[in-house]
């Protein structure tokens, strides 16, 4: 496995590479979620690329850029059990001198959502992984459901500027309790961590009243937002049924749907989503 910082170097490596070559963008810490996008890459490719890179633009002012919780040496233990060709960690400064003036924006679904709490961060997220796709030119590329939102917004901005990747969802890999694993999830304290999985409960419980013909799109949130309310330590900052292409909120009886949610236990945030098809 080889590592590499700096872009020229990386792409006389990538050059040398079987293809298809397959990309896995992360921001390190990685868990068992990261290692499946990693582990479908390698079924499908014949190289793999994996990105660590925690990226500030992508961060909002009072969020936790400094905080977010790093180790390179645990990543590039798993990644080498994995049998990754190369790991890119690029350098702040290469990625973004201090005269850095380009950004790549989507505009209506980037404003929904988790892009209505967290303004500027998909304009940070498509940006970067923009610049990624540009350095390791993938033939494919890895993103989880967990973020259904970031990989709605990439395969826009792939689409609109008829890049040449095709992303591929991978599904959420949970805790057995059902919490989607997260890198963040190192932050909560244990009382936190037992509490966290009612994200998962509730969107059981809506997915199995769906199942059971209750369709209408307002009385889904509302058993999302019950099922929080149970929980004391959760604190719901929004919850929503929204159209799984536009992401708007939908209203009355509904066939298909992105049901997510982003819900704060201390100062800890975390999201998570399920899509429900008739
Ligand atoms: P990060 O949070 O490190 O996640 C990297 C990839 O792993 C994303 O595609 C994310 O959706 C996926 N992932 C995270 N947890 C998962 C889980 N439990 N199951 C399946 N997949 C999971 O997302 C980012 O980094 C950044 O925004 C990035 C795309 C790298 C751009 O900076």
């Amino acid at each position: 496995m080889k590592t590499v910082q700096q872009i020229d170097a990386l792409r006389r490596i990538t050059a040398s590479l079987k293809k298809p070559l397959g990309l896995v963008p992360t921001m390190g810490y990685l868990h068992e979620g990261h290692l499946s996008l990693v582990r479908n890459a390698k079924m499908d490719c014949k190289s793999v690329a994996v990105s660590i890179f925690v990226n500030p633009t992508q961060f909002g002012p009072s969020e936790d850029f400094e905080n977010y919780p790093r180790n390179l040496e645990m990543d590039l233990r798993l990644l080498e059990k994995e049998k990754v060709d190369v790991v890119w960690m690029p350098t702040n400064e290469e990625m973004y001198p201090s005269d850095y003036q380009t950004w790549v924006t989507v505009e209506e679904l980037a404003r929904k959502l988790e892009g209505l709490k967290r303004p500027g961060h998909f304009r940070g997220v498509t940006t970067v992984v923009a610049k990624l796709f540009h350095a390791v030119q993938p033939d494919k590329a890895y993103f989880g459901q967990k973020d259904a939102q970031q990989s709605i917004v990439i395969q826009r901005m792939v689409q609109d500027l008829n890049m040449s990747v095709e992303v591929v969802v991978c599904p959420t890999i949970r805790e057995p309790d059902g919490l989607a694993m997260s890198s963040r999830n190192s932050y909560l304290n244990l009382e936190e961590r037992k509490a966290a999985n009612v994200l998962y409960r509730a969107l059981m419980k809506a997915q199995k009243a769906f199942e059971g013909g209750e369709h209408d799109a307002d009385r889904l949130r509302k058993i999302l937002s019950d099922t929080l309310a149970e929980e004391p330590l959760a604190r719901p900052q929004y919850v929503s049924v929204a159209d799984l292409k536009t992401l708007h909120e939908l209203e009355g009886s509904i066939t298909k749907a992105l049901l997510s949610m982003a819900v704060y236990f201390g100062d800890t945030r975390l999201i998570d989503n399920i899509v429900l098809v008739d």
